[in-house]
């Protein structure tokens, strides 16, 4: 968000390697410039013009998809579309083919000569990529026929899960946002939305069977204001949820876009907006959500004064208020499960477990006789008993839990896949045990941290640089090579306490998420920090271009 102070205090490299760019971008039109970086790519000679004469032939049916996508982003940025046709062959076309290979998911080439464009995918996702780079390759500048380079792409993925995260429950962003951030995600060729919808400050997911969950969890009385402890409250109703029916228009536009959303319903703990909902899930339903008249608004301090009442947490942090394993407990989240999974197909269901005080099941009756009745060791197998049951119920209908690394305190569920966020370590024990791992490690993959050493506005701290989350190696060194096959890839987390509008979750997601998807999508061989950064500002115009937010952290010399 910083502008004529930081441009003008662009380190004298930086100076030179923007000019130098912008010089060649204007001797040469056809500079070209993809992210992520592809396997292989030769600028060959001659260049082929896009106009509304050129045609868009598909093979069959499944590439529908990919040409309904191309003729969309050609019709909001250009003005016109394409004729779509079954059979390829014709010049002045642009033929979408899949080949039907063996190669990985996303596999694809591109073509482009003074005849046409050709995309090969093995797959409809390489197909839909190879239509990505295409879109890469066109002239920033509007105009009735579009001159891109003559090319040949070869290009497929390193990593099968290439994620991005959104934290919903502590801000509600809305259907344009999440649609627009499904773009952002399929524009760099990740492949996974991984969707935070309950919170201890919000649920927002509508469960018909029990409506209380959105009526009264999907709202809170307040935000504190500023960063936490804060400076009170600011006394403002806020919330928001989607409707099952909304979910529905969600689910189909990213699976148009060849992208999965992994929906997380939180458990055991971070589950202030259910039990205030439903106080019966807490260990202890009649006593209140402790005040706090610093930080709570007037609504809630005198909401509080009646005895047994519970709350839709305002400020930010942990909560010692957490699911109680009872059968009631068990049977209310296998129902609202059920109605997950008819929303979302995705093999994965993220059921949390991170950050689950352990206070109330030491203080529960009811917990300390479950655990000697189990023959439990302590809370933190009361804790593994409660994710094993439903990892139990998830198998049992054909899908797969995963959780932070939490779940391997205590013992991790058995065919559990653990995303390591406290480090890496949790990553490392979970495939030396033989599990799927995604890495989300904060110092490399918290988009909710700071990009400025002095940020202009509030961030929860750290400080994760473009260059940083670029030089996040999936693999750690720490791992034995023989259970890398374990690591699935990665992801980039976004939190969204100090994300109150959408233009501050986008100034947080970029540029950061371009590097991300070089971490993921490109080879180890072919990932060059000098070259990126070149890409790099030619990837600014096309922010500009989409009018994305972004931070201009990178042209400040104190982030160097
Ligand atoms: C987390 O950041 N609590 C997973």
């Amino acid at each position: 968000m910083k502008t004529f102070f930081t441009l003008i205090a662009y380190p004298m490299k930086k100076v030179f390697t923007a000019i130098a760019l912008l010089v060649c971008m204007f001797a040469n039109a056809q500079e070209v410039s993809i992210i992520p970086q592809p396997t292989n790519l030769k600028v060959n000679e001659g260049s082929f013009s896009i106009s509304a004469k050129t045609t868009l032939q598909i093979k069959s049916a499944g590439q529908q998809k990919a040409a309904n996508f191309l003729n969309k982003y050609l019709q909001e940025f250009y003005g016109f579309q394409l004729k779509v046709t079954v059979g390829v062959g014709s010049k002045n076309a642009i033929s979408l083919v899949n080949t039907n290979g063996n190669a990985p998911k996303g596999t694809y080439t591109l073509e482009s000569t003074s005849n046409g464009v050709a995309i090969k995918g093995a797959n409809e996702e390489g197909v839909f990529y190879g239509v990505q780079s295409l879109i890469q390759l066109l002239p920033i500048q509007k105009s009735s026929s579009l001159s891109i380079p003559a090319v040949s792409i070869q290009d497929q993925p390193r990593f099968v899960y290439r994620g991005m995260h959104l934290d919903e429950g502590r801000h509600f962003f809305g259907m344009d946002f999440v649609k627009k951030y499904i773009d952002f995600i399929a524009m760099y060729k990740l492949n996974t939305f991984h969707w935070h919808l309950t919170e201890d400050q919000g649920w927002r997911i509508e469960i018909k069977k029990y409506p209380k969950l959105t009526t009264v969890g999907g709202f809170r009385n307040a935000n504190i204001i500023g960063r936490y402890p804060g400076k009170g409250s600011n006394n403002t109703r806020y919330g928001g949820f989607y409707t099952q029916a909304q979910i529905k228009e969600i689910v189909k536009y990213a699976t148009d876009r060849f992208v999965t959303i992994i929906p997380e319903i939180e458990m055991p703990g971070h589950a202030s907006a259910a039990i205030a909902a439903y106080p019966e899930l807490s260990c202890f339903p009649n006593e209140s959500t402790p005040a706090i008249p610093t930080m709570h608004s007037a609504a809630t301090l005198e909401a509080l004064k009646k005895p047994g009442t519970k709350i839709v947490q305002e400020t930010w942090g942990v909560f010692d208020d957490v699911f109680v394993p009872s059968d009631n407990t068990f049977t209310f989240l296998q129902n609202v499960l059920d109605e997950v999974m008819a929303l979302f197909p995705s093999t994965y269901i993220h059921i949390g477990g991170d950050e689950c005080p352990k206070e109330s099941w030491k203080r529960s009756e009811f917990c300390q006789k479950l655990i000697k009745e189990k023959g439990l060791k302590d809370e933190h197998g009361l804790q593994s008993y409660f994710i094993g049951r439903i990892e139990k119920y998830l198998n049992s209908k054909g899908r797969q839990i995963i959780g932070w690394d939490e779940i391997l305190e205590g013992g991790l569920a058995p065919n559990a896949t653990v995303m390591s966020w406290r480090g890496e370590k949790g990553g490392i024990e979970a495939a030396k045990e033989k599990h799927t791992v995604i890495m989300t490690p904060g110092g490399w993959m918290y988009f909710d941290h700071q990009q400025n050493k002095k940020e202009d506005s509030v961030t929860i701290g750290g400080y994760t640089t473009i260059q940083k989350v670029y030089s996040y190696e999936p693999l750690p060194k720490e791992m034995d090579p023989a259970d890398h096959k374990y690591v699935l890839g990665a992801q980039a987390n976004v939190w969204t306490e100090y994300m109150n509008n959408t233009a501050k979750a986008e100034y947080m997601v970029f540029p950061r998420m371009s590097a991300l998807s070089e971490v993921l999508w490109t080879s180890k061989e072919n990932k060059s920090w000098p070259s990126f950064e070149k890409k790099l500002l030619h990837e600014f115009k096309r922010y500009d271009n989409f009018k994305i937010n972004y931070s201009k952290a990178y042209f400040n010399p104190e982030n160097n």
